[in-house]
């Protein structure tokens, strides 16, 4: 399989992977027309390395989707605005949706707009009662896009306390060298210290921080992390918090000025039952 080239962020990407955050509490007003044309422009101009078509509609309570209830089952407060994500069923899809609406997520993070990746708490069929959506589309997420209010909600605190949301795995949980025996150290990650930290920082549903990576020389293998028999809606879940890693990881070491491609390679250490590989990143 041949992967595509993907664009740099025009953005300063660590900052914006620092800043954002889960928003479940909005301002209760709509996105103004021109930083919901600004969002929008952007998001026509993204691609992801799979070269997989990942389609982004906007759904407003304030005007198409007016008589409609769009469900979140109260965990998000004040949002008129949502996008919705959908996707043909083809392999890699849900990396690509992580991959590229990731990338929208972080511009909006810059553009000062809150956001948050639902995948679970909110209604599919309210949702699909205002939007376009043929059958054998995928309907992975929405996302509500607003002005993050001052105050969270108490649901929002309950939400992320729940969830342990400040928290991130620490390195060597996620990062190994030549094979899953050993940790990868920040300094043996070299000139990819950053790009692996700022892949820890990642958002993932539940914050699960499904994925691992193994440091073989210049090849950076990216596994997914979770146990064989969960249902397939989990598991494509799962590849989708993957692409926001590989997200993460590529525009960062772009903004470092790394350069690298995506392969698909044969492993050749063991791989414990957990992890499933998805794809490596050769360093250039
Ligand atoms: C694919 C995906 C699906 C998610 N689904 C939900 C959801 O259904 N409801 C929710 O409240 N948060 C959801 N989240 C948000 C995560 O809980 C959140 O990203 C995580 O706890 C880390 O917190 P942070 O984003 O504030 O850093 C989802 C995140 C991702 C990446």
């Amino acid at each position: 399989m041949e992967f595509k080239e993907v664009n740099q962020l025009p953005i300063d990407v660590e900052k914006a992977i620092k800043k954002r955050v889960s928003t479940r509490s909005f301002e209760a007003r709509s996105l103004t027309d021109e930083d919901k044309k600004k969002l929008m422009d952007f998001s026509k101009t993204l691609t992801n390395p799979f070269g997989i078509d990942v389609y982004v509609q906007y759904i407003s309570k304030n005007t198409g989707a007016k008589n409609i209830q769009l469900g979140t089952y109260g965990t998000i407060k004040g949002a008129k605005d949502f996008l919705a994500i959908t996707v043909k069923d083809e392999h890699f899809a849900m990396e690509a949706v992580g991959y590229q609406f990731e990338n929208l997520v972080l511009y909006a993070t810059y553009m000062d707009i809150g956001t948050v990746w639902l995948a679970a708490t909110f209604s599919r069929k309210d949702f699909e009662n205002a939007m376009e959506i043929s059958s054998d589309d995928l309907f992975p997420c929405i996302c509500p896009v607003g002005y993050p209010s001052e105050k969270r909600s108490i649901i929002e605190k309950f939400t992320r306390a729940s969830l342990g949301s400040k928290n991130r795995k620490s390195w060597d949980k996620l990062f190994y060298l030549e094979d899953f025996n050993q940790p990868l150290s920040s300094k043996e990650a070299g000139k990819y210290e950053s790009a692996l930290e700022m892949l820890r920082l990642a958002p993932s549903a539940t914050n699960a921080q499904p994925w691992a990576v193994v440091k073989e020389r210049n090849n950076f293998h990216f596994f997914c992390n979770y146990k064989n028999g969960i249902s397939e809606d989990m598991r494509k879940i799962k590849h989708l918090d993957l692409g926001i890693a590989l997200s993460h990881f590529q525009q960062t070491s772009m903004s470092e000025g790394l350069s690298g491609k995506f392969e698909i390679k044969n492993i050749h250490f063991s791989i414990p039952e957990h992890m499933h590989y998805v794809i490596s990143y050769i360093s250039e």
